[in-house]
């Protein structure tokens, strides 16, 4: 499984080749990639999403409009929670698309705003491929750095033509997809990390609970980037209404004591990101029938009690991790307190936040931190959580770089 956790996007293009596409899944997921399929128009002329869905297992995603997509993932998030984005087939038109900087539908837009390599699969006619037009489109891409596979010589599909316009076949994809990844430094390879996300929700009786704002966007884009290096990333993850990150093995619990539960039982590991937000107490005797109101008597009284502090517990523990990383979300003496946690909770870094409502942070796009080790303290712009996620990810690496 030499592609195992790697998180490829594929765009199908509209040609006939995209019959081809439907192989190049399963090829992919053979060797333990995780798919996430692109549509164009033209290309559910060919095949169906229905088709494309069930072989990927996996959400197709076809139009730049659709509400529901964008709430899920968003198209800037589709163009990064990637390792590699792969076009095949690519038509002529996507090329000459992305060549030019056009973003007028979901694939020609996620094309446009990625940060991470592409490698495109041409598929057309030889007269469409060799034509000036497509060939200045193709120095351009190839000057961007886009990487090419084929097209390959041979007879085409619709016409009997024969030339140079064929897609490369499923298998050679995939071995020039893995060359790529594989050129792309995963320093955190064979290192295990846990992470903790989300809120928790704490059970008042069967319908009501203590809960907090936190969406888990934080914590769950640091699982992806934390995989995006490598590692083996068991994300334990509290109520939340985003996906699941690809190439993550995610736990849902709902409790502090379930959540706890998990962590401990997915240790060893080398690194352990305490990200959720869990909530301090719990209500001591959760009442097995919903609690009745009583007209004109006072509501009854809640006894709350103590949660497990889970990061103290993990950076105390006789399997500890060897680097223990937890979030401050203070408002107010944001680094003194981030400092005191450093020792109360036997950790290696703080990750210290201002949650003051006016920062917006919690449940928001950004955050703003400061990252607070033993030899000082790193500012860092208020920057997007992906962003966040990616440069702390880098930190913990550089952690395993130089000691
Ligand atoms: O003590 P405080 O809640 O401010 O500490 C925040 C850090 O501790 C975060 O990393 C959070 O995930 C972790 N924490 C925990 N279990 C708790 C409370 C906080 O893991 N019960």
């Amino acid at each position: 499984m030499i592609l195992k956790n790697k998180r490829i996007l594929l765009i199908i293009a509209g040609g006939i080749a995209a019959y081809k596409s439907l192989d190049l899944i399963r090829r992919f997921r053979e060797q333990g990639a995780d798919v996430r399929p692109l549509m164009t128009a033209g290309a559910q002329q060919f095949v169906t999403p229905l088709a494309v869905g069930a072989l990927s297992a996996s959400h197709v995603y076809t139009d730049l409009f659709s509400r529901e997509d964008e709430q899920d993932v968003g198209h800037i998030r589709l163009a990064r929670d990637c390792d590699l984005i792969v076009v095949a087939p690519a038509t002529a038109d996507l090329m000459a698309k992305m060549a030019h900087g056009l973003a007028d539908d979901l694939a020609s837009t996620v094309l446009l705003a990625t940060d991470k390599p592409v490698l495109v699969a041409p598929a057309m006619n030889p007269k469409m491929w060799s034509t000036k037009a497509t060939q200045r489109n193709v120095a351009t891409l190839k000057a961007d750095g886009i990487h090419f596979i084929g097209p390959e010589r041979g007879e085409m599909a619709e016409s009997g033509e024969a030339g140079l316009g064929r897609m490369s076949e499923p298998m050679q994809i995939v071995e020039t997809a893995t060359l790529l990844l594989d050129g792309h430094a995963k320093p955190l390879l064979g290192r295990k990390a846990i992470v903790t996300s989300g809120p928790t929700h704490e059970p008042i009786d069967p319908v009501r609970y203590i809960a907090n704002r936190s969406s888990g966007k934080q914590g769950h884009a640091i699982a992806a980037a934390l995989a995006a290096l490598g590692a083996d990333v068991t994300l334990v993850s509290g109520p939340v209404t985003i996906p699941d990150p690809l190439g993550v093995r995610t736990i849902h619990v709902e409790r502090a004591e379930e959540m706890r539960d998990a962590v401990l039982a997915a240790l060893p590991a080398d690194i352990a990101v305490m990200v959720a937000a869990v909530a301090d107490w719990r209500v001591e005797a959760q009442a097995g029938e919903k609690i009745k109101k009583q007209a004109g008597e006072p509501p009854a009284p809640l006894h709350l009690i103590e949660n497990p502090d889970i990061l103290k517990t993990v950076g105390h523990h006789a399997m500890r991790p060897k680097l223990v990383c937890g979030f401050a979300a203070e408002t107010q003496s944001v680094i003194e307190n981030a400092r005191k946690k450093l020792d109360t909770k036997g950790a290696d870094m703080i990750v210290a936040n201002d949650v003051s409502a006016e920062t917006g942070i919690m449940g928001g796009e950004r955050n703003s931190v400061r990252v607070i080790t033993r030899d000082g303290v790193d500012v860092w712009p208020d920057m997007p959580k992906g962003e966040v996620a990616e440069k702390l990810a880098e930190k913990i690496a550089s952690y395993f770089a130089t000691s």
